[in-house]
């Protein structure tokens, strides 16, 4: 007889995997109605609040809060796959290696995203991505310059909903599919079993979008400029890789933006061929996603004796780790006002301050766009940066 167990420590990575349908299910209906044109955009995004209600706003706010559950579901899924030590498994290296890959068109779905509504947030993002680059060594200032006179918001579209989701497409494939479609029951039975556990985040989400939307109903309905104090959101994933532009100079501030990341993502990735010459046992008792115990008296044994402590034990160092990696990020950016932005730079305001200026790529016209360490702190603290 086979038995087999859920175990809701598990399924970070099933998580992940199932938010990012649900994500692409109300990306679609989002790219039925939006404008990939700099004037239209914004204006696209607020007519699903103005005709549609409460269900064309739940849409718009359920992507925003999927992505923020997926981005929190990876982190989850990295520390676990960290301390079940999977790395040092030289044969499922593909796995590894396209897991840490899937960093890429995941971050850059976030910041293509962010960019999409082109209210001042938008704006915001469009021109820190080019000055973060802009710390590469050599080859930044050109990059830097090429971002800005390449951005349309067209191409930052294609960007969001072709090429980055055909990338993830396909490392997810070695990534998960195909080993699941080696799985008895393949891929359906793998949703079907992993629909159930994702259901209170179905719940979560559902409900936070319709109780912390962004404020989009501008230039009627205006959020308060600190708004958004203290509410995780995506945004926080790519602020805080920003952060340091506001407390280091430039020299130092390139340190944390983009070479630590760099080194850490770069070690991440080649941890499989560190261990090529280990040779690992995957434990005993344990399929590869730890969820199928062979025979009742396994799985008695298991509960009763050796797992319930050690998974009482690996639940503390992953709650630990996971809480310090958490409380890090916000302690970094929780005074974030992300839903504040509307409250200054609402259309009522007029071009310039309420609707991103027309030369918003020209840096002699727009100099504060090329400061970084100002533009962090605007957006941290906007009501005393100016
Ligand atoms: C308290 C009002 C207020 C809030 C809230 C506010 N801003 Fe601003 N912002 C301003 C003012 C005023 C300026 C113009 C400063 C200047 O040009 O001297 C400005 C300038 C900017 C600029 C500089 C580029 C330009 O074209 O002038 C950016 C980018 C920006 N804001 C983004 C944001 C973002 C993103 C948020 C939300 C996180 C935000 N602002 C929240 C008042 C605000």
């Amino acid at each position: 007889m086979k038995i087999e167990r859920y175990h809701w420590f598990y399924y970070f990575g099933g998580i992940a995997l199932i938010l990012s349908i649900l994500q692409f299910v109300t990306g679609v209906f989002l790219t039925l109605f939006y404008q990939p044109h700099l004037l239209e955009a914004y204006s696209s995004v607020q007519y699903l609040y103005k005709e549609f209600g409460v269900v064309g706003a739940w849409f718009r706010d359920a992507h925003r809060w999927i992505a923020f559950f997926i981005g929190s579901a990876i982190v989850m899924h990295i520390i676990r796959s960290l301390l079940r030590k999977e790395f040092m498994n030289y044969n499922n290296r593909t796995i590894w290696l396209t897991g840490s890959l899937l960093l890429i068109p995941m971050m850059a779905l976030f910041i293509t995203g962010f960019i999409l509504p082109w209210e001042w947030k938008g704006y915001w993002f469009m021109e820190m991505v080019p000055n973060h680059l802009g710390t590469i060594p050599y080859f930044g200032p050109q990059i830097k310059q090429f971002l800005i006179d390449a951005f349309t918001m067209n191409r930052n579209f294609v960007a969001h909903v072709v090429i980055f989701p055909v990338v993830m497409i396909i490392l997810l494939d070695y990534h998960i599919f195909a080993k699941l479609r080696a799985r008895k029951g393949g891929i359906p039975k793998y949703f079907l079993k992993h629909s159930l556990i994702t259901i209170p985040f179905f719940i979560i989400i559902a409900v936070l979008a319709l109780y912390i939307p962004m404020p989009t109903e501008d230039p009627e309905i205006i959020p308060m400029p600190l708004e958004g104090v203290n509410i995780p959101m995506a945004e926080w994933f790519y602020l805080i890789f920003l952060l340091p532009f506001m407390y280091f100079e430039e020299a130092v501030a390139a340190f944390f933006v983009l070479y630590l990341p760099l080194v850490l993502f770069l070690s991440l990735t080649v941890l499989p061929y560190l261990f090529k010459n280990y040779n690992f046992k995957p434990e005993k008792h344990e399929s590869e996603d730890g969820f199928v115990f062979k025979g009742a008296t396994h799985l008695f044994k298991n509960i009763l004796k050796v797992a319930f402590m050690r998974k009482g034990v690996s639940f503390f160092v992953v709650l630990i780790v996971a809480a310090s990696l958490f409380g890090l990020v916000s302690v970094g950016v929780h005074e974030s006002p992300t839903l504040g932005c509307n409250s200054c730079h609402n259309i009522s305001m007029g071009t310039g301050i309420g609707v991103p200026p027309k030369h918003f790529k020209d840096r002699t016209k727009e100099p504060k766009n090329d400061n970084s360490e100002w533009m962090v702190e605007h957006w941290i603290y906007p009501t005393t940066t100016w």
